[in-house]
């Protein structure tokens, strides 16, 4: 039975530590590991635009020793005539590992259920978890450590506010969330956060209050308002985020260093001033740098698990 990774804590908090920590060593060392030699094939597929995942999977696969397959569901039968499952199991047969950016988590655990070889999720609706990896990855070389850190997470309940609360509890992250009345992440992720929170001795609080949230904050984070599929909600969202912008006011209540995230694109004067993104405390070119070592080390850690 091969391993996927699907969501945040697809990875133990061990195996999460150990991860980053190849991606580290993956950075100084770039063809340091190459389990895709040969070269063996990895499909990526795409029903969602892409530039940062398209462009780090695809350099990572062939620093590792295999040969890219990027498609996009437009031009291939996923989808509209040919299952899930069905395309599983052409895939299976022919690549090592299938990495897909979709909208329902639901498709990837059929994809997973019906595959072979390990199943990565490149974002879905619900989860953005190789982000969190490269996230992790960026607070680690900045601050040196990731237990017991605040992460201030301000903005819209969605995939990326699921996976900072999975991901930043399983590494022992005090995680605050703030995001407008109708827009909270869902309930039973801020109980599965609070869960492993227990075990990592991090915690997980929730609340409509962006100050709060960022108060004494070692990093703070944020996102799109507006996720790919929503664009229909655009000006409701934009008027229901007033006063959620991450600006140099609401920086200036988080510790001095703190330290700014953003996983891009970046729609600036919208969930970050321009200022912000900008300036001296946004390490958002490392971040997305790192999508590639931190995934290079995943593809690693789960081709080791399948042999
Ligand atoms: N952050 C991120 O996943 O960027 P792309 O949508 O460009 O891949
Ligand atoms: N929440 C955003 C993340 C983009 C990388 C989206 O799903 O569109």
């Amino acid at each position: 039975m091969a391993r996927h990774f699907l969501k945040d804590d697809d990875l133990t908090a061990a195996e999460q530590e150990a991860v980053i920590e190849l991606a580290i060593e993956l950075k100084k060392s770039p063809y340091l590991k190459r389990p895709f030699e040969g070269p063996k094939t990895v499909a990526v597929i795409f029903d969602k635009t892409s530039t940062r995942t398209r462009v780090s999977f695809a350099v990572g696969i062939s620093d590792l020793g295999g040969a890219p397959l990027i498609m996009d569901s437009q031009n291939s039968q996923l989808g509209a005539k040919e299952s899930v499952a069905d395309t599983a199991r052409v895939l299976d047969r022919q690549v090592a590992q299938i990495i897909w950016r979709t909208y329902a988590q639901s498709g990837l655990e059929e994809m997973a259920a019906n595959s072979k070889v390990p199943v990565i999720n490149a974002l879905s609706d619900e989860y953005h978890p190789c982000q969190l990896l490269a996230d992790l990855m960026t607070i680690r070389e900045h601050k040196g450590q990731l237990k017991g850190l605040k992460l201030a997470y301000v903005g819209d309940g969605n995939n990326m506010a699921n996976s900072y609360i999975i991901a930043g509890a399983l590494a022992g992250l005090h995680v605050s969330i703030a995001s407008p009345k109708g827009y909270e992440p869902d309930p039973i992720v801020l109980n599965r956060g609070k869960e492993l929170a227990l075990q990592s001795g991090g915690s997980v609080t929730f609340g409509n209050s962006p100050s709060e949230a960022v108060a004494d904050a070692d990093v703070i984070a944020t996102d799109t308002w507006v996720s790919m599929g929503m664009e229909a909600e655009k000006e409701k969202r934009i008027k229901d985020f007033a006063g959620f912008t991450i600006d140099a006011d609401l920086l200036a209540l988080a510790k001095a260093d703190a330290i700014v995230l953003h996983c891009l694109p970046a729609y600036r004067e919208f969930e970050i001033s321009a200022e912000v993104l900008d300036g001296k405390q946004a390490v958002i070119w490392d971040q997305a740098e790192n999508r590639l070592h931190a995934q290079k080390a995943l593809m690693v850690f789960l081709a080791e698990s399948d042999n």
